[in-house]
């Protein structure tokens, strides 16, 4: 929207100056002062052209511009032209714009094209960690986002069930494992043998190889091999599954490494025919020297296939299935070689379509003790997060819970379901408020601060919108749409600034696809929810005794709603309607 207004700014000087509308639009700004009005042109640039100083330039050219409803005044100042909205228009003209909107609107802005977003994959057999909580969450809101943008979106979970540590799994249950311990909690028990594994094999250095010899088996699909590893991937998926359903994440496929498992002679054999194959020591490579990167392992000397091999596969599986236009990897920073080695050989392979390729990383979670590592078992899940989320969160309901009258009181069951869904938003807002290159730091107090820039605030922030909706309704009646055209009256400066934040949204979703940023949405809708909460200091809605007033304001509160709604979502938060 806010092009919307540049682009009027364009066509206004573009009579006078042998600019572009595009280029004017690129040089229009925002004035650092209120005062100082909604939009600056500046005219530095011209003084070579018209030979005069800029600040000539500006009052010569403001003294040219006709009039232009949409702005009230324009003002030559210093060197700048600024430009004032006409405030009441704007106001009317955003809540039009904002409460009419339809999914349809925004669909058309990617019209059809194909993403296919790589996220969350798990690796089998550990449990759903924290540290895994940062691709699913970023991956998803990135699926929303693209959505929400027209884009047809694949969501692939790469579950890492395939490799070595599979081997390892195998010996340690062979050498230690007991079933009724399986049985009783599957993904600790697991968790606990691949921690012994790495102990013993302090002392018993042999253990590494009977690992590898294991792991080679079930690559040539050995039947022992084979059932147990079938064991270990089904309890990891019912433990995936319940985790998703809690925070509320789908996928389109369950691809996961070992599917790629008969799909990798064929690539190997593509490689050798293009004469990239190397041996290396018995391995077999991609040297990547004249890249300045070390080489790609594809096979080691037994022969087994690698990490990387299985990416190679996948890309030109998914390539060969869905023609798409972007395919993003959302995998943490520290496999930004990997990534890069994969492309560089897709890429050599002569695959043009590597170009719509990448790798969007991010940074750690991070608590106390440092980087979490599975090997000393200090690995922190995902699910013990979540519980303790929802115990902040309860204490939290409680206390509003006791300011309520009875009438109003909420039963167990519906503040138990509440306090979870409190408990995840918070996570997950926690997790996705920062550029996502930043480490997050985990702190408590922080993110179940209800008064912070927090998933909980911004879920208090709805279901106050939601109250006043409900209340305006039953108080004072139905919400008169049709006064809309008549809206002359509101130019309250508080309701000028929230009409301006909801003029940015559509802005700032195109920008979140483009840069992979869901921070962009997260921050937006803190500036937003700020922007109401200074709002309703201010006025009254349902207590105004204007009643034109109030059928103008209760607009405010329901544009607002529609779009801090639609932004949760987008974050893969599903807003609440009563706290
Ligand atoms: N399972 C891997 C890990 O936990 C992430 C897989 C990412 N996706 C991929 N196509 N490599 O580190």
């Amino acid at each position: 929207m806010d092009t919307y207004y540049k682009k009027k700014i364009a066509a206004l000087l573009s009579e006078h100056l042998s600019l572009s509308d595009n280029e004017i639009i690129d040089l229009i700004g925002s004035p650092p002062k209120k005062d100082m009005g909604d939009y600056a042109f500046p005219c530095f640039t011209l003084a070579k052209v018209f030979k005069k100083s800029p600040q000539v330039i500006a009052q010569d050219l403001v003294s040219k511009l006709p009039t232009e409803p949409v702005f009230q005044s324009m003002e030559a100042m210093g060197p700048y032209i600024n430009f004032y909205l006409n405030k009441s228009q704007f106001i009317k003209d955003v809540l039009q714009k904002v409460l009419t909107w339809t999914e349809e609107d925004f669909k058309s802005i990617a019209g059809g094209k194909t993403v296919v977003i790589d996220f969350s994959s798990p690796n089998i057999a550990k449990p759903f960690s924290i540290a895994h909580l940062r691709s699913t969450a970023i991956g998803n809101a990135l699926a929303h986002i693209f959505d929400y943008i027209g884009y047809r979106v694949v969501r692939i979970n790469h579950l890492g069930d395939w490799g070595t540590s599979f081997g390892k799994l195998i010996v340690a249950y062979k050498r230690w494992g007991d079933e009724k311990a399986l049985s009783q909690a599957p993904i600790q028990y697991l968790l606990d043998l691949y921690v012994r594994f790495h102990k013993e094999v302090e002392e018993h250095g042999e253990l590494e190889e009977e690992a590898k010899t294991w792991f080679k088996r079930l690559e040539d699909g050995n039947d022992e091999a084979l059932v147990l590893w079938n064991r270990f991937k089904e309890e990891s998926l019912k433990e995936f599954n319940r985790m998703y359903d809690v925070i509320g994440v789908s996928f389109d496929h369950y691809w996961g490494e070992s599917f790629y498992q008969d799909k990798i002679d064929p690539v190997l054999k593509e490689i050798e025919d293009k004469k990239l194959l190397t041996e290396s020591q018995g391995a077999t490579i991609v040297d990547l020297e004249t890249c300045d990167m070390p080489p790609l392992l594809l096979k080691k000397q037994d022969g087994a296939t690698l990490y990387a091999t299985r990416d190679l596969a996948a890309a030109l599986y998914r390539w060969d299935q869905f023609h798409f236009d972007e395919m993003i990897y959302v995998v943490g920073g520290e496999q930004s070689l990997h990534f890069k080695q994969v492309f560089k050989v897709l890429e050599m392979m002569g695959h043009e379509w590597v170009e719509h390729c990448e790798h969007v990383g991010f940074g750690l979670i991070q608590f106390k003790d440092g980087k979490m590592s599975t090997r000393k078992g200090k690995i922190i899940f995902l699910e013990d997060v979540i519980t303790k989320a929802k115990e902040l969160a309860l204490e939290k309901i409680k206390e509003t819970e006791a300011e309520k009258s009875d009438d109003e009181a909420s039963s167990d069951v519906d503040m138990d379901e509440r306090a979870l869904k409190i408990g995840v938003s918070s996570v997950i807002f926690s997790d996705l408020k920062n550029g996502r290159l930043k480490d997050v730091l985990f702190d408590w107090e922080e993110i179940l601060n209800p008064r912070g820039e927090t998933g909980i605030y911004l879920q208090y922030t709805h279901a106050r919108l939601c109250g006043i909706i409900r209340k305006f309704e039953t108080r004072i009646g139905p919400i008169e749409y049709t006064e809309r055209g008549e809206m002359g009256s509101v130019t309250e400066e508080a309701s000028f600034d929230i009409a301006k934040e909801l003029s940015n949204f559509r802005d700032q979703v195109i920008y979140a696809a483009k840069t992979r940023e869901p921070s962009v949405i997260a921050r937006y809708l803190l500036n937003l929810a700020q922007a109401f909460s200074t709002y309703y200091r201010v006025y009254h809605v349902i207590n105004e005794k204007d009643a034109t007033l109030s059928q103008e304001r209760i607009l405010s509160v329901l544009a607002v709603k529609k779009v801090l709604a639609d932004g949760l979502r987008l974050l893969g938060i599903e807003p609440m309607d009563r706290m």
